[in-house]
């Protein structure tokens, strides 16, 4: 018998033609969202201290990052912005002037159909309290009349030039709610990408910098219990009776196992977020040197994509599609 092996998987990985002839993982730059942030009221574009790298944009900004994005190849941008005033119910969201409302307008505008234009259906952004929803006298977020108004919303967002809406908010019957408000609007084809297993991250942390979301309490009354992989199951089940188009976990690396079997059992494409503190721990890691930025990007979203991703939102969107394109 020979002293050496005779099946030699090295075979396959001499050389980089070989190991990409036989990548099972691949990219496309179209297969990338950009999260995008625009602000009310300000005259420059900011920073986002806990994000290196992520602005809050002006109108005029956003344009520009918009057309980055979309000439780097990057497949959708999804928008989230900050009014200039925060009350109760989150009264903005529901302005057809709002800034939400203004900045798709200016992005459909300015991409045309050259990248989906997302926009993010939910209250957090609008309230002073913080919360998803509307609350109910006792302080609890009530779910029927959030979701009213996350259907008000979504129409909004469809006129102002939504191609889809994203509904992030995990309050019960949101899709079906959202689907029926869009038809009768006439707006039948805007895509509905449901926020199917959201989980209640420590993650979104510096997302609510970004968005200035001063929450007191915590999400776990609508957001999924971290240590619950089969609830997903059941909340993908419902989100497709009720016309989900696309369907998403996230945040995307503490859930890869969440996505896996979500992109097992869908029947529609499965989306990822990669979220804001994935974003923020490894741009920290890299800043000190404790960590090969470039290569450690490019591992994450391959994991994702690995996991069973066929879409994925990423704050490195356009620098992932550049590298990629
Ligand atoms: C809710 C929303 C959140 C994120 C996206 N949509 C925040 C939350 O649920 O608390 C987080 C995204 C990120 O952390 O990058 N509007």
């Amino acid at each position: 018998m020979s002293r050496h092996p005779t099946h030699r998987p090295r075979r396959l990985r001499h050389t980089p033609a070989l190991r990409d002839l036989v990548a099972e993982t691949n990219w496309h730059p179209a297969h990338l969202v950009l999260p995008l942030f625009v602000k009310e009221g300000i005259t420059d574009p900011t920073p986002v201290p806990t994000m290196p790298g992520v602005t809050q944009h002006t109108l005029p900004s956003l344009r520009k990052a918009a057309r980055e994005a979309v000439d780097a190849g990057v497949g959708g941008l999804m928008l989230f912005a900050v009014p200039e005033r925060k009350d109760a119910v989150g009264s903005a969201a529901l302005d057809p002037d709002g800034i939400l409302q203004r900045a798709l307008r200016e992005t459909a505008d300015e991409v045309g159909d050259a990248a989906v234009v997302m926009s993010d259906v939910c209250l957090d952004e609008f309230t002073d309290h913080g919360h998803c929803g509307v609350l109910t006298p006792d302080g609890r977020v009530d779910n029927d009349a959030t979701v009213e108004r996350y259907a008000a919303m979504a129409v909004l967002h469809a006129e102002a030039g939504a191609h889809c809406v994203g509904l992030s908010g995990m309050m019960d019957g949101q899709v079906a709610a959202v689907r029926a408000a869009l038809d009768a609007a006439g707006r039948q084809e805007t895509a509905i990408l449901a926020y199917t297993a959201k989980y209640a991250s420590a993650f979104y942390g510096p997302f609510r910098d970004a968005v200035e979301c001063d929450l007191r309490g915590d999400r776990t009354t609508y957001q999924m219990d971290p240590r619950d992989a089969a609830g997903a199951l059941r909340e993908l089940a419902l989100d497709e009776a009720e016309g989900a188009d696309l369907v998403m976990v996230k945040p995307a690396l503490a859930y890869l196992d969440v996505l896996r079997t979500i992109a097992d059992h869908a029947r529609v494409p499965v989306a990822a977020y990669q979220v804001s503190g994935e974003y923020a721990m490894l741009e920290a890691a890299a800043a000190r040197g404790w960590i090969d930025r470039d290569r450690a990007i490019a591992e994450t979203l391959t994991a994702v994509r690995r996991a069973g991703a066929d879409v994925v939102l990423t704050y490195w969107a356009v620098e992932a599609a550049r590298r990629l394109g």
